[in-house]
C-alpha cells in the first residue's frame, strides 16, 4: 500500500478553496499588528497572538537588525555542543527572574519547550495528567514521553480530584495546563488546582504562551493569582505577547535546567538565533508596562483581554 494515498484521497481542502470557502492559510501581503493586507483589502486583524502589539514597534526592529549585525543569523549548533552563547544564559536568568522562579531553560519554540520539557520529565513508569482542552503542543509532549496520560474534563475540578485519586502514590505524577485558554478565553482555576496536586503529590506545569505580557502585570498566570511558588514550572513561548520565536521553561534549577537539557528535544536541537531573544528579553521589560495596562483593564471591564 501506498504511504501517500490517503494524502491523494484527501480533496476536501481543494474543492473547498475551489469554492472560495477554505478558511486557512490565508497569505497576508503585510501584516502590520492591528491591521493586515489580505488578498487587496486593508482589514482588521482580530485573530492574531501579537497581543501588545509589538512586532512592529522601532525599538524591537532594531534591536533585530542589532541583533544580525553582531552575530549573523543563525547559532549553528545545540546548545549542548556549540550553540550555547552567553546571551543564552543571561536571558534564562532574566526570565527565571521575571517569572520568580530560580532557573529557566530556553527553546527554539514553545513547541519545542512543551516537547522537550514534558518528554524529558515525564518517564517509564510516571503519569502526566492534562485538561481536555490543553494545547495540542502538551498533548505532543505527553504523547512523546514514556509515560502514561491521563485527561479531565476541561476545567471540572471534580473530575481531576476523581482522577488524582485514583492514581498510584508511588507513581511520579505531573500535572500539565494551560494557564489562558487561547479557545475558551478562560483561565485555569490555579487556586484550585495548586492544592490539588499538592494534596496528591503532583508537580504542577502551567503553560503561559496566552498569560504572559498579559495576566498578571505581564509575570503570567501564576502572579495573577499570587501563586508563583505552589506551581512548579512555568512555560511560555516568545511568539505571542514577546513578538518573537522562542520558547522557556522555568522553575527550580535541577528539574527545569539539568532535568529537561538533558532530554533528546533541548540536546538535540539548534537553538534559538540571537535576533529572538534579543526581542524576548527587551519585550519582557516593555511587556510589563502594557501587562499591567491590560491586567487594569480587564478588571476594570472584567474582560480577559486575549
Ligand atoms: C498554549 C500554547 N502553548 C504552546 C504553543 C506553541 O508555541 P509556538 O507557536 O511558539 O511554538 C502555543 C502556540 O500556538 C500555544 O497556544
Amino acid at each position: 500500500m501506498d504511504i501517500f494515498q490517503k494524502c491523494h484521497d484527501y480533496t476536501i481542502a481543494k474543492e473547498a478553496i475551489a469554492a472560495g470557502v477554505y478558511p486557512y492559510f490565508i497569505p497576508l501581503t503585510e501584516n502590520e499588528g492591528a491591521e493586515a493586507v489580505c488578498r487587496g483589502h486593508r482589514l482588521i486583524m482580530c485573530g492574531s497572538n501579537n497581543y501588545l502589539g509589538l512586532t512592529t514597534h522601532p525599538k524591537v526592529r532594531q534591536a533585530a537588525l542589532d541583533a544580525i549585525e553582531h552575530y549573523g543569523t543563525s547559532c549553528t549548533g545545540s546548545r549542548f555542543l556549540n550553540g550555547t552563547l552567553e546571551m543564552h544564559e543571561q536571558l534564562e536568568h532574566e526570565l527565571a527572574e521575571w517569572v520568580g522562579k530560580e532557573a529557566a531553560l530556553v527553546f527554539s519554540t514553545g513547541m519545542q519547550t512543551n516537547l522537550g520539557a514534558i518528554s524529558a520529565l515525564v518517564g517509564r513508569g510516571d503519569s502526566v495528567v492534562l485538561d481536555k482542552e490543553d494545547h495540542a503542543s502538551i498533548v505532543d509532549g505527553a504523547r512523546l514521553s514514556w509515560g502514561e496520560t491521563r485527561r479531565y474534563a476541561h476545567n471540572d475540578m471534580a473530575d481531576l480530584e476523581r482522577l488524582l485519586a485514583r492514581l498510584p502514590e508511588d507513581r511520579g505524577k505531573l500535572l500539565v495546563v494551560d494557564g489562558l485558554f487561547s479557545m475558551e478565553g478562560d483561565i485555569a482555576p490555579l487556586p484550585e488546582i495548586a492544592p490539588l496536586c499538592r494534596r496528591y503529590g503532583v508537580r504542577l506545569m502551567v503553560d503561559d504562551a496566552h498569560a504572559m505580557g498579559v495576566l498578571g502585570g505581564g509575570h503570567g498566570t501564576a502572579a495573577h493569582f499570587g501563586l508563583t511558588d505552589q506551581v512548579d514550572l512555568i512555560m511560555s513561548t516568545f511568539s505571542k505577547s514577546f513578538a518573537s520565536l522562542g520558547g522557556f521553561i522555568a522553575g527550580d534549577e535541577n528539574a527545569s535546567k539539568v532535568g529537561v537539557s538533558g532530554g533528546g528535544i533541548a540536546c538535540d536541537n539548534t537553538d534559538l538565533f540571537p535576533r529572538h531573544f534579543l526581542l524576548a528579553d527587551w519585550n519582557a521589560e516593555i511587556g510589563a508596562v502594557f501587562g499591567g495596562y491590560l491586567d487594569r483593564r480587564a478588571l476594570a471591564t472584567g474582560v480577559f483581554v486575549i
